[in-house]
């Protein structure tokens, strides 16, 4: 039996979970930052390593307070060390690295990406409930399909710490996309759930926006819908009287704009988005011929998109989206995995804020006329 302690700080989130056997979710605290910086319309990375350094002690007390584990039971603490904010990151590490040392337990570095991936092996004690119910690990090979803030990745999985990257976004993440289009429209921050709450009442054929295919990569382009996005809105606030605006800026845009009009643009928007990563995922998945196709990352808890993928009438799997969004559980499942290659000292570890875990053309396996499957 495993306990590891995970800590999280990559972004706007401070977490500390423990997790048993990779699996098991004996605690999950996450203290969000999120009223902080709505005011900013974003994450303002100096106000976030400053939370996260009150945050940091508390959270981790209690983590395992919840779980009821002493820290003589832990097996390991298992902490993110990039990608993300260099500031944020700084703060998770040097409290892991500082209790691993003072409590004598491994510290193992864990990249963000493979965390949001491990969501998926976790189950929590509500779901396997007093009956003990065996929940089937995720069957390798599979494509895990990452969509967060600042990644849009598909993956193909061979087993655990084998990964190949088959496409990636070439602009912005499909998080980013919701989050500035929600900005476009008013909606607040964070864009993600504003924007798949706005577009409930709206229609998602109303505007024909455009998708990029990039055939026949799996690579992604979102920033050319973001800018149909901006003229949809710039032509209409064209028609909206000067008075309704205070300042003729693109942060003033929205004002004015009917309510039917924002819900409209909000359904095509997330559907030009959701088509796109729906269709990529399914075709690495058929070229690949993979036992299952996985969903990780903020963007993963977006309705459509789960709605869509389990459409596809193949076998798919997804965290609840308490899961999908940043948290510490994930990281001591990605842990758990890592356990037998957990370094003895490991002091050096540092942050690696644009740590990439994926590295293109290493692929055990090649697909079969992958741009016509
Ligand atoms: O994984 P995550 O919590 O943090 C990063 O690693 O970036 O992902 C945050 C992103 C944000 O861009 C947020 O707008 C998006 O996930 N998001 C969503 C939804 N919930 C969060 N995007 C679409 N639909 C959602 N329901
Ligand atoms: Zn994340």
């Amino acid at each position: 039996m495993s306990l590891v302690l995970g800590i999280e700080t990559s972004c706007d989130e401070t977490a500390a979970a423990v997790v048993e056997n990779g699996t098991l979710i004996r605690s999950n605290v996450v203290a969000s930052q999120v009223e902080l910086h709505r005011r900013f319309g974003g994450v303002y990375p100096e106000v976030a390593s400053r939370q996260h350094v009150l945050d940091i002690v508390p959270v981790i007390e209690e983590a395992l307070r919840i779980a009821c584990v002493d820290w003589t039971e832990l097996h390991a603490i298992a902490v993110t060390n990039g990608p993300g904010l260099v500031g944020s990151l700084l703060v998770g590490l040097n409290a892991a690295k500082a209790l691993a040392w003072a409590k004598g337990l491994p510290l193992i570095g864990i990249n963000h990406l493979e965390a949001h991936l491990y969501a998926n092996w976790l189950v929590t004690p509500s779901i396997v409930g007093s009956a003990q119910i065996a929940v089937p690990a995720p069957e390798f090979p599979l494509i895990c399909l990452i969509v967060s803030g600042g990644h849009s990745d598909i993956v193909l999985v061979h087993g655990h710490r084998s990964y190949c990257l088959l496409g990636r976004t070439i602009d912005d993440a499909a998080g980013e996309a919701f989050d500035k289009v929600a900005r476009l429209l008013g909606l607040g921050y964070p864009g993600g759930p504003a924007i798949q709450a706005a577009a409930r009442r709206g229609d998602p054929c109303a505007f024909a926006l455009p998708r990029a295919w990039l055939e026949p990569s799996y690579d992604f382009s979102f920033s050319g819908l973001k800018t149909a996005v901006l003229r949809l809105v710039q032509n209409q606030s064209a028609h909206v009287p000067a008075t309704q605006r205070d300042r003729p800026d693109s942060a003033t845009l929205h004002m004015g704009l009917s309510d039917g009009f924002i819900a409209d643009v909000a359904a095509s928007f997330q559907s030009a988005v959701v088509e796109v990563l729906v269709e990529k995922a399914r075709r690495a998945a058929a070229a690949y011929n993979v036992k299952e196709l996985l969903l990780a990352g903020g963007v993963a808890s977006n309705a459509l998109l789960r709605e869509r993928v389990c459409a596809l009438g193949i076998p798919v799997r997804y965290p609840p989206p308490a899961l999908c969004t940043d948290n510490a559980a994930m990281v001591a499942a990605a842990g758990h995995f890592r356990l037998g290659s957990a370094l003895a000292n490991n002091w050096g570890l540092d942050v690696q804020p644009g740590h990439s875990l994926f590295h293109n053309g290493s692929c055990a396996q090649t697909p079969i006329k992958a741009s016509h499957q």
